[in-house]
């Protein structure tokens, strides 16, 4: 099972560990502050610079905060009573001490690596000593984030900071949502953001300074960035990048960016206890939410932090230790249970900053316990916390290119994972940090890192994306981790497949539509086949609802009830029709979010998805499509929705075997359909929208299609010369023997 972690592979012998028992004084005067810094650690001159200027005369100042204390330079206001408060703790920031060497970095090099232990203030505070500095000369910051919330949380904070309203000057882009505008000078984008941006604009010419932040996290989308901006350096001599990392690693964004400088900003770590379970946990769930309950009750006062996998694990552990606390009564102190994943909203978000409760009746303190998934590990700090619970385990991507299935799997975290983990409660004061496994699976069994995500990932988007760019020799594109030539490969000739590149490898019209849209290759081509099928507003409503958290609820204790309801959108052809039924009806009834309660619908969901819509639509116009459909009672109605899904996904087919069990097309995985699906019976031919790797193999989101379509849609990939033999073929030579037959 995936909570096994006897078949641990090991691997990936190299690591620079992450040591951490550094605590400076707090600050003084802070010219001397950054003489000492400067001389112990901080830039590597060693190397060749990448682009050394003239040193500034010496007394010319570096760094201009003191312009006017009182008065706002953005809005030209006096500053808010807030920002004061706020300013207070920002100086003693670690960041806050080497912001002056950093300034001077910047400005001597093209290139900077900036690494600091997480909580320091890299990313709240070194892009605004670039801002003040006016390093960017009059051009944006960008300041990129691998996940969508962190980067919301961070420009709500820096707005704040900055005493600014969020959207103005400091904004945020994430995708399908931008607070950002003519105004604004600081930017928190998803590195997919800025990836996108760069295919409108390959120079990046909008921004004077980039930031390529949560480096470490060597995430697809920050990996090609890497490439493409070490690209666009020598071109725009003007343009500044600082690459910031945990201190995992970041020698290799040294070498890779040619010896640029690196600076270390040292952290303020108190001790962290570790301790480890003596035997393996049969049940990670179980033995956290006790370890929980372990610390409320016999340890000192301080916050928790417990990491989990994803949502679902997430509210069910916060539902049991809530009831697990109530039972203890006012022996213990009150509790503060918050998730804390990606899909949940920003309001709830932000509640991992509440505090902690105050002491109870009899005077025992309160205590909040956050359970986030990977997000708490290094993109978010929160400060407070004293007890870090680390089961071991994240959702990672994984990929076969083999059977080209993308899944996330529970699997065992790193040892430099771990060794972050645990350094969370080392923030305010010593910390505890207790690792829900032996001392021994630490050693022999955890990774030394996790591996980059492109190692890991279907690449048919970024594949599209690079082409688009203008780079034709993906092969040889400077990767800081080349993936696996079989996955390019992959990724070409589905791209092909789909239409999207010409056979020797050059994007078609079709792809350069496709790349217009912020989806999946396969979603996007659904969108453009719609127009010819007449089924535009349908096909766009679709791919909305798949791109957003599931529309339909399950509580665990109401799945019966559930049920019933999605039933009464069940369309027995299959769940993207389903999909659409419950969509309409959401409009149908005007978007009220009671309805939507009564029916065990998501309205958060569901208004997301009404949103994407409408940006997709907005994508559809500007490269002039047209936005048809045919009526309801058209005969051809369903039929051509189903063709226009099938156009992207005639690659994710199943067949019905004789023996009962469905094979996969070409693949030949056994699946079966997921028991979600609202199918009432067994198609002989299905597409699906994924394949979900558990104990058992199922295809989920799955709408029923005929064999003909095939022929029609995607005769290349069903070329019955190519196929090698099986049921399936067989079945779809006597289905083309029948078509050509009733042509003549
Ligand atoms: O990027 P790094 O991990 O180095 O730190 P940061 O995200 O810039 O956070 C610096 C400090 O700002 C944290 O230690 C928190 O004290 C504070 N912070 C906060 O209070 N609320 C936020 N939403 C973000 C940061
Ligand atoms: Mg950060």
């Amino acid at each position: 099972s995936q909570k096994d972690r006897k078949d641990l592979k090991r691997s990936h012998p190299k690591s620079i560990g992450t040591d951490s028992s550094e605590s400076s004084s707090s600050s003084s005067d802070s010219s001397s502050e950054d003489e000492r810094s400067s001389s112990k650690k901080s830039a590597n001159h060693h190397h060749v610079p990448l682009e050394p200027e003239q040193k500034r005369a010496k007394n010319e100042k570096s760094n201009d905060f003191d312009h006017n204390p009182h008065l706002n330079p953005f809005t030209n206001r006096p500053f808010s009573p807030a920002y004061y408060k706020i300013l207070e703790k920002r100086k003693v920031l670690p960041a806050w001490e080497a912001r002056q060497k950093v300034v001077e970095l910047v400005k001597q090099y093209q290139v900077l690596v900036l690494q600091g232990e997480t909580g320091s203030g890299k990313t709240t505070q070194v892009p605004q000593f670039l801002l003040l500095a006016g390093i960017a000369k009059g051009k944006a910051i960008a300041c990129t984030q691998p996940r969508r919330v962190a980067a919301m949380s961070v420009a709500k904070r820096v707005s704040e900071e900055m005493d600014v309203a969020l959207g103005q000057e400091v904004g945020y882009t994430i995708r399908f949502e931008d607070r950002s505008g003519p105004k604004t000078v600081l930017k928190y984008l998803t590195d997919g953001m800025l990836l996108r941006e760069a295919m409108n604009d390959p120079m990046l010419s909008r921004y004077g300074v980039i930031i390529l932040d949560e480096a470490h996290e060597r995430t697809l989308s920050t990996d090609i960035l890497f490439g493409l901006i070490k690209e666009v350096l020598p071109k725009r001599k003007d343009l500044k990048i600082v690459v910031m990392s945990a201190t995992l690693n970041a020698e290799k964004f040294q070498e890779y960016f040619e010896g640029a400088p690196m600076i270390d900003v040292p952290g303020r770590m108190y001790p962290v206890e570790i301790f480890y379970t003596p035997e393996p946990e049969k049940d990670y769930l179980i033995a956290a939410i006790r370890t929980v309950i372990q610390i409320h009750i016999v340890e000192d006062e301080g916050d928790i932090l417990l990491f989990l996998t994803g949502e679902e694990e997430i509210e069910q552990a916060c539902r049991e230790i809530r009831d697990e606390v109530k039972k203890l009564g006012n022996e213990v102190g009150d509790m503060l249970v918050v998730p804390l994943y990606s899909s949940l909203p920003p309001a709830q978000q932000q509640r991992i900053f509440d505090q902690a409760p105050p002491k109870n009746k009899r005077g025992v303190p309160g205590r909040k316990v956050v359970v986030s998934t990977n997000i708490a590990e290094t993109s978010l700090t929160i400060d407070g916390i004293v007890y870090v619970i680390d089961p071991g385990f994240a959702k990672n991507k994984i990929y076969n290119p083999r059977l080209r299935v993308e899944s996330l799997l529970v699997s065992p975290i790193s040892k430099a994972s771990a060794k972050q983990r645990a350094g969370r409660a080392g923030r305010t004061r010593p910390g505890k940090c207790f690792r829900l496994y032996p001392e021994r699976a630490f050693e022999k069994e955890l990774k030394e890192n996790t591996y980059a995500e492109i190692l890991r990932s279907n690449l048919n988007s970024v594949v599209l994306t690079l082409l688009k760019l203008g780079i034709q020799d993906i092969v040889h594109f400077d990767y800081m981790d080349p993936p696996a030539p079989e996955t390019l490969m992959r990724a070409l000739e589905e791209l092909n497949y789909l239409g999207a590149l010409t056979d020797d490898g050059k994007l078609t019209q079709i792809g350069m539509r496709m790349s217009e849209f912020p989806l999946d290759p396969q979603m996007s081509k659904v969108l453009l086949s719609a127009e010819k099928l007449q089924c535009v507003n349908e096909a766009v409503s679709i791919i909305a609802t798949l791109n957003v958290p599931m529309i339909f609820l399950r509580p665990k204790d109401q799945q019966s009830e559930a049920d019933a309801a999605k039933s009464r959108f069940a369309h027995e052809d299959g769940d993207h029709l389903t999909y659409l039924n419950a969509f309409n009806a959401y409009k149908l009834k005007k978007e009220s979010p009671d309805w939507c309660y009564d029916h065990y619908l998501n309205s958060r969901a569901l208004k997301q998805a009404n949103d994407v819509r409408e940006q997709l639509l907005q994508i559809m116009v500007k490269i002039g499509m047209k936005i048809q459909s045919k009526p309801m009672n058209d005969p051809d109605y369903y039929q051509n929705i189903k063709k226009a899904i099938l156009s992207g996904y005639f690659m994710q087919v199943a067949h019905l075997q004789r023996a009962g069990h469905y094979l996969t097309f070409r693949d030949d995985q056994v699946v079966a359909i997921h028991p979600s699906s609202t199918l009432d019976h067994k198609p002989e031919w299905c597409m699906y929208n994924e394949f979900v790797l558990t104990s058992k193999n199922y295809i989920r989101t799955v709408t029923e299609i005929r064999p003909d379509w095939l022929f029609e849609i995607a005769p290349e990939y069903f070329d019955l010369d190519e196929i090698k033999n099986s049921e399936a073929k067989r079945k779809l030579e006597r289905v083309y023997k029948r078509m050509k037959e009733s042509d003549e």
